[in-house]
């Protein structure tokens, strides 16, 4: 039978995410909690293979719940994604008596984590990303402040765009996924969004709708765009020469990534620290904390990897239909 784990390292990699930090507080807890040892590592993957290891106490994580960012800082790091960095950074974790580690980041992040796994270190993965972009969970780290922090700013774009009467297009983050677009598009009743997973090039499309909302009387028109389509700033002139509209653009940018988790965000990321910790108390290793269905979950990463993550056609068609 495995040997019971003593020693739970917590790190955060990628990009960060508000919320981390109530799971990193939760992970050290539940770990002190169960009579486990816990070791902070700082930097993500670059801090192990820098040995950027502390021993963290209950009270390490006191005043921390309600901080956006991650206490233990965070990166990305080109040579964990080596054989040679993986088996450097197992090795690590053995000399530091770590037996289980809990990885807090996107889907790159739990590659690394599945490679740990691989090498005898007993991983678990909870995913934190403001994109919302994995497969296996309906609720990632952070998405919720994200897109509540990006809707408010919406609203205040649109008060000025409609005083003006110009039409706005916001750029959301987003590179490859479009939740964030998707969400504030029925949030903020935006006119347009243009989604990574969407997206047709279709600029007369816009242009043909901006106008035909502008003969209905409309005063402004929001258009959505999320990060991986990009280019705002050069498609608000093309559509001010083709519409004849004064038209603006605003990138929100990294503030989406800041600021105070929302309640969600802290009850949810709490929540997977905590589970984390119990899985690991289990035995289990190269596993993924998800959410789904009202319950939290665990997947295989293997298995969690593989799955594809498909926008929701119908909430793109009432987004809309609610437009008009
Ligand atoms: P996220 O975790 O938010 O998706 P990244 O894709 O940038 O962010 O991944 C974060 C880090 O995870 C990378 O910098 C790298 O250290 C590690 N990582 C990514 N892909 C792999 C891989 N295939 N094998 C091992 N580690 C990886
Ligand atoms: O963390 C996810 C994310 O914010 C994406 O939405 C965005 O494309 C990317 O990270 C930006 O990363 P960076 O911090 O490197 O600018």
């Amino acid at each position: 039978m495995a040997r019971e784990i003593q020693t739970i390292g917590v790190l955060t990699s990628g990009g960060d995410a508000p919320g981390m930090n109530a799971a990193i507080r939760a992970v050290v807890r539940e770990g002190i909690a169960k009579g486990k040892k816990v070791k902070g590592i700082k930097r993500g993957y670059a801090g192990l293979l820098q040995e950027e290891i502390i021993d963290m106490k209950a009270q390490d994580v006191s005043d921390t719940i309600q901080r956006g960012g991650t206490i233990l800082q965070t990166a990305r790091c080109m040579e964990f994604t080596t054989p040679e960095g993986q088996e450097l950074g197992a090795e690590i974790c053995r000399k530091h008596g770590i037996d289980g580690i809990i990885v807090i980041g996107g889907d790159g992040s739990f590659k690394g984590a599945q490679k740990l796994a691989a090498l005898g270190i007993n991983t678990i993965a909870i995913p934190g990303t403001i994109d919302l972009d994995i497969a296996c969970t309906e609720y990632t780290i952070g998405f919720d402040t994200a897109v509540n922090t990006a809707m408010d700013a919406i609203d205040k774009v649109r008060d000025t765009s409609t005083s003006h009467e110009r039409c706005s297009i916001i750029e959301v983050m987003g590179r490859g996924a479009g939740y964030i677009a998707l969400w504030c598009g029925i949030a903020n009743g935006a006119e347009d969004i243009l989604l990574p997973e969407k997206y047709d090039y279709d600029e007369q499309k816009l242009v043909d709708n901006i106008i035909a909302n502008r003969k209905r009387g409309k005063k402004h028109h929001i258009i959505i765009n999320a990060e991986g389509i990009g280019h705002s700033a050069s498609m608000a002139k093309r559509i001010e020469a083709a519409t004849g509209l004064e038209t603006r653009a605003t990138i929100l940018g990294h503030m989406q990534r800041g600021g105070s988790p929302t309640c969600k965000d802290r009850v949810y990321a709490s929540t997977m620290g905590a589970y984390a910790v119990d899985l690991l108390c289990e035995g289990k290793s190269n596993r993924v904390v998800g959410y789904r269905h009202g319950d939290y979950v665990d997947f295989d990463i293997d298995e969690a990897l593989a799955m594809e993550k498909v926008l929701p056609e119908y909430q793109f068609q009432v987004c809309r239909n609610l437009s008009v």
